[in-house]
């Protein structure tokens, strides 16, 4: 099985190319128990992912645990960055010292937020920034018209090259669209995960946008913990596809989303060097016809 991420071809983000196969680094600061990295072990991690052709990282300021910070953890892993590399990090939601969110919504706090981004990963402008809206994993209906405006702004400043969504329904994102160019929408989704999203990954197919699901692998009961375990519902049949494909049940479930579209990028988040392997490897699973009919009798 091929190792190298762009196996599953490449997308536009605007008028950057990525692998469809990237990168989540939010687990580059806790273990799945909670506890923290080991900061060697996932400075490995990313700089093996970029080895291993990864040029789509996904980030946020928000994620930080104890003395880890995932920003500071690329920033010293990869740079400086090579020029294919398109890091998307996300705005919206704010921690404070204790590490409790709230929503960040004025444009103050957006610009805020978008310079602490640049900051923290040295860049002087961020290539693709995510309005994430909606408290947890709850999505807003709230408008976000405000805030994509705010974000619009500094994009005309040159602070931030493309735009994005996080968190939201098809109305957001025409919302969204109405006001500036929207490049990715990134939901939580996965086979047995949201698949009410399933029209809205035609919408952003049909409009060239990006749709990038989070927890493909991972928690997938809506308001689950982000650091539970795999996902096992479907395990049988997730195992038995995983089996005649000599791949893990991980593999599949990637494998699977990346089925969806040609426009859907996969994210897996990962802290081990050898589950960063095997998601990469994921690229080059191709399912037959026979394995998708399966596998969506548990979707
Ligand atoms: N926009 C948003 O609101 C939002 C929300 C959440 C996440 N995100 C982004 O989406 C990314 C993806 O989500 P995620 O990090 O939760 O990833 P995920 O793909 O859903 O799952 C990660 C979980 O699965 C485990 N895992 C990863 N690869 C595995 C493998 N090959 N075999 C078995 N277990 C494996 C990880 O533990 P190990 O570390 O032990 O491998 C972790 O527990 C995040 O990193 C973040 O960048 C965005």
């Amino acid at each position: 099985m091929t190792t190298n991420a762009n196996a599953a071809g490449t997308w536009q983000l605007g008028d950057r190319t990525v692998n469809r196969l990237g990168y989540g680094a939010m687990r580059t600061m806790s273990r799945s128990d909670g506890t923290p990295s080991d900061r060697d072990q996932v400075i490995g991690v990313l700089r093996r992912a970029v080895e291993l052709g990864v040029n789509h990282i996904d980030t946020a300021a928000f994620y930080f645990a104890g003395p880890r910070s995932a920003n500071e953890l690329i920033n010293t892993a990869l740079r400086p960055y090579p020029e294919d590399l398109v890091i998307t990090t996300k705005v919206g939601p704010g921690r404070d010292s204790s590490g409790a969110f709230h929503q960040v919504t004025t444009k103050d706090g957006l610009r805020g937020q978008v310079e602490e981004n640049l900051r923290q990963l040295g860049l002087d402008r961020l290539e693709v920034v995510n309005l994430r809206i909606g408290q947890g994993l709850d999505r807003g209906t709230d408008s976000l018209r405000d805030r994509f405006e705010a974000l619009a702004e500094l994009q005309q400043e040159g602070l931030i090259r493309h735009l994005g969504i996080s968190n939201i329904g098809a109305d957001h994102l025409k919302e969204a669209m109405a006001v500036a160019p929207v490049v990715c929408v990134q939901n939580q989704y996965g086979l047995t995960t949201r698949r009410e999203d399933d029209a809205l990954i035609e919408l952003c197919a049909e409009h060239g946008v990006a749709f990038v699901p989070f927890f493909a692998i991972g928690a997938s009961v809506p308001g689950a913990s982000p650091f539970a375990p795999a996902d096992e519902t479907g395990t049988d049949v997730v195992a038995e596809v995983a089996r005649a494909h000599d791949a893990t049940p991980a593999q599949v479930r990637l494998a699977w989303t990346l089925h969806r579209g040609p426009n859907v990028l996969a994210i897996p988040g990962t802290g081990d060097p050898a589950h960063l392997e095997e998601n990469v490897a994921a690229a080059g699973l191709r399912l037959t016809d026979e394995d998708l009919s399966r596998l969506d009798t548990i979707g």
